[in-house]
């Protein structure tokens, strides 16, 4: 078995149609690839919810803001379409280059405020690339739902409001970050970790975690974060680019967890650039 690869929107169009006109829902799952089993667990949550999967496979040059990074992406798409035919996905939508961007296209999806800060404030540009890649997706697409992970939660956050303010007809799913035993967060970059740095790298949640609880009792959160900080560089990271506490429904900062929040990270590891997240409980 394995899953049809679609390269052209007009061939998209063609399927989408088929399957409205027999009523059938729509799930899309984006992805720039190198699947690993956290794409995997959004690929089953769309299936358990619509009729019919589109999984798009693209690596977007628009939100990669080091030449160096984009050319490092893994790019497997024969190891991918592997991956997602045991699982019953519908179509693996990889789309050539100029059906994305074709000559001369000069339009940008910004979404301020929840973009800025965080990531926002480390990667220039990053979330006008995914805003736009995402909003051609969803309309190249047609798809009553996306689903996209909570590791990326600052993304998530930038898709909702795309959603809202551009009253696109689509539902975001949000699907909880799926980890390895020892507790890294899967991501496509940690396959550039060195068997060391493999080794260094779950401390990172193991941080959030225990700070997370730390602040759910109500510890004062600038002693929290000074010493989780210290924490994720005494394990090896050479740097935390940022930890902070934003709360959980839209983004902005927090002095005190007094409503639920979210903990997130930025830390490099070697020359590999990390991010987690984890859930503040708010029980004080
Ligand atoms: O999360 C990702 O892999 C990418 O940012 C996305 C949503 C597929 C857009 O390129």
């Amino acid at each position: 078995m394995s899953v049809p690869i679609i390269r052209t929107v007009a061939d998209l169009r063609r399927v989408v149609t088929g399957w409205r006109q027999e009523n059938l829902t729509v799930g899309v799952v984006p992805t720039m690839g190198a699947l690993h089993e956290g794409h995997l667990s959004l690929v089953r949550a769309a299936l358990e919810k619509t009729d019919r999967v589109i999984v798009t496979l693209f690596v977007n040059p628009k939100q990669f803001n080091n030449a160096a990074d984009l050319a490092a992406y893994p790019r497997t798409e024969h190891e991918d379409a592997a991956k997602l035919a045991p699982l019953g996905a519908h179509i693996l939508y990889a789309p050539d280059g100029g059906e994305i961007y074709p000559e001369s296209f000069a339009t940008t999806v910004s979404v301020s405020g929840v973009s800025k800060g965080l990531c926002g404030a480390h990667r220039a540009g990053h979330f006008d690339g995914v805003a736009t890649i995402v909003t051609k997706l969803f309309l190249q697409t047609g798809a009553d739902f996306a689903f996209f992970g909570e590791k990326d939660f600052q993304q998530l956050h930038v898709v909702r409001r795309l959603v809202r303010d551009l009253d696109l007809p689509i539902d975001v799913i949000a699907c909880p970050t799926v980890r390895e035993d020892d507790g890294l967060a899967m991501s496509s970059r940690n396959v550039r970790l060195s068997a060391a740095e493999r080794q260094a790298a779950p401390k990172l949640a193991e941080v959030l975690f225990a700070a997370a609880k730390q602040l759910s009792v109500g510890d004062r959160v600038e002693k929290v974060l000074a010493e989780a900080s210290k924490a994720i560089r005494a394990a090896g990271y050479s740097s935390v680019e940022y930890l902070e506490l934003r709360a959980e429904d839209d983004l902005s900062p927090l002095n005190v967890a007094d409503r639920p929040a979210r903990l997130l990270a930025a830390a490099w590891l070697g020359e590999t650039r990390l991010i987690d997240n984890v859930e503040v409980v708010h029980n004080v």
